[in-house]
Parts: structure tokens; C-alpha cells; sequence
């Protein structure tokens, strides 16, 4: 009877840490912005897909993972995606670097767009540096678009702070500029824009033509929330 009681008390605190479980998965971020903010440039029927279809499954396929390992339950999803070789299980790994990856980098995506009139211009601090490390904004933007169009498949391209210097890179499917050990050294450094290359990115609006959609880009980057990033 004892015995009995026991296990039924082990039940309900199980079922309670279930519970708070629950309370702190990943969640799908609000835009901030309608779904039309950035039209033309990227159309309404795009980001609707594109934020509620698959960074949603993204999210629900890292709560599953998440749930299912109690040396991931409670981390961030910066310590998930930036300590991937903790996790010793290759299939939860690969499926935490995907799933993380692509809730970290959409999420970042999302906070780097600003409607058009909105947009403005690197700090004159970003654009310091953007000059030191390119020789202008100019030439950044075209390595930026060279890293976006020599990405072979999906994935993304990237300016990232490195040692001090900006530079251009590409990370292939949902690798992310932080995932030490799983990118190379090269491309590790701190994201302060990416473009998402991924064809449900454009493929409605733009079909096969990737570089018009990295040029439609510029028109909506928010160049305050990226210039606060340097540093
Ligand atoms: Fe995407």
C-alpha cells in the first residue's frame, strides 16, 4: 500500500515536471510586422509560409527532439546550436543542428527585416567597418550576393564579425555562424546579417532567378538592428 502511494506521487511529480516542460519550449516568435511589411520585395504569401509553415515545424521538430533528452531539456537555443558536439547521439545531434539551426537562423531573419522606408543605412561605426574590411559597402554587398549565389542548394549567406574584421560567408542547410566544430573555423564568427537561400524563401515571387531575390533584399534589411549587432 505504501508502495502504492509512492509510485502514484512519483506519477503527479512527473506529470508536473512534464508540465513546465511544456511551458518553456520553443515557441514561434511573433514578426513584428505584417506579412505584406515587405512587399514587393518579399511578398505576403511567402513570408505567411515561410514563418508559420516552416519555422513552426522547425520549432516543433526541435521540441520533440528536445523533449525526448534530458541533457537538452532547459538550454537555450544558443547553447543548444553553439555546443552541438555535446550531443554524442548522431541522429539527436543532426536533428538539433537542422531544427536549431533553422529556429535560431529564421529568428534572426525576422529581426533583421524592416519595411523599405524603413530600412536606412549601417551605422557610420558599421560602416567603418564595412570599409576597412571591403573597401565599401558597395563591394561587401556584391561578395555578400557571390556567397549567396555560390551556396549550391539551400542555405544561407552571411556578414559576420570575426577577430575583429568583418567578413563574407555561407553556411549550407540550417548551419548557423556559431555552430563551432560543425562549420568550419573560417566561417565561425558572430552573425550581424544572413540572407535565407533556401528556395521557399523565393521561389513564389522569383522562381529560379535567386540573385534578383538577394538584390530585392537589400531593399529591406534593417540597418539599425544590424548595426547594433557589431561589437
Ligand atoms: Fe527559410
Amino acid at each position: 500500500m505504501k508502495a502504492g502511494v509512492l509510485a502514484t506521487g512519483s506519477v503527479l511529480v512527473s506529470a508536473k515536471i512534464a508540465n513546465a516542460q511544456e511551458v518553456i519550449a520553443f515557441k514561434l516568435p511573433d514578426l513584428g510586422y505584417p506579412l505584406d511589411a515587405m512587399e514587393p520585395h518579399i511578398d505576403a504569401t511567402t513570408m505567411g509560409i515561410h514563418h508559420g509553415k516552416h519555422h513552426a515545424a522547425y520549432i516543433t521538430n526541435l521540441n520533440t527532439a528536445v523533449a525526448s533528452s534530458d541533457d537538452l531539456k532547459g538550454k537555450t537555443i544558443e547553447a543548444l546550436v553553439g555546443d552541438l558536439g555535446a550531443i554524442k547521439d548522431a541522429k539527436l545531434m543532426a536533428t538539433v543542428r537542422n531544427n536549431g539551426g533553422g529556429h535560431w537562423n529564421h529568428t534572426f531573419f525576422w529581426d533583421s527585416l524592416s519595411p523599405a522606408a524603413r530600412s536606412g543605412k549601417p551605422s557610420d561605426d558599421l560602416t567603418a567597418a564595412i570599409n576597412a574590411s571591403f573597401g565599401s559597402v558597395v563591394k561587401m554587398k556584391e561578395a555578400f550576393a557571390v556567397a549567396a549565389m555560390t551556396r549550391f542548394g539551400s542555405g544561407w549567406a552571411w556578414l559576420i564579425e570575426k577577430d575583429g574584421k568583418l567578413a563574407i560567408t555561407s553556411t549550407p542547410n540550417q548551419d548557423a555562424p556559431m555552430m563551432k566544430g560543425m562549420v568550419p573555423d573560417t566561417e565561425i564568427g558572430k552573425p550581424l546579417l544572413g540572407v535565407d537561400v533556401w528556395e521557399h524563401a523565393y521561389y513564389l515571387k522569383y522562381q529560379n532567378k535567386r540573385a534578383d531575390y538577394v538584390a530585392a533584399f537589400w531593399n529591406v534589411v534593417d540597418w539599425s538592428a544590424v548595426s547594433k549587432r557589431l561589437g
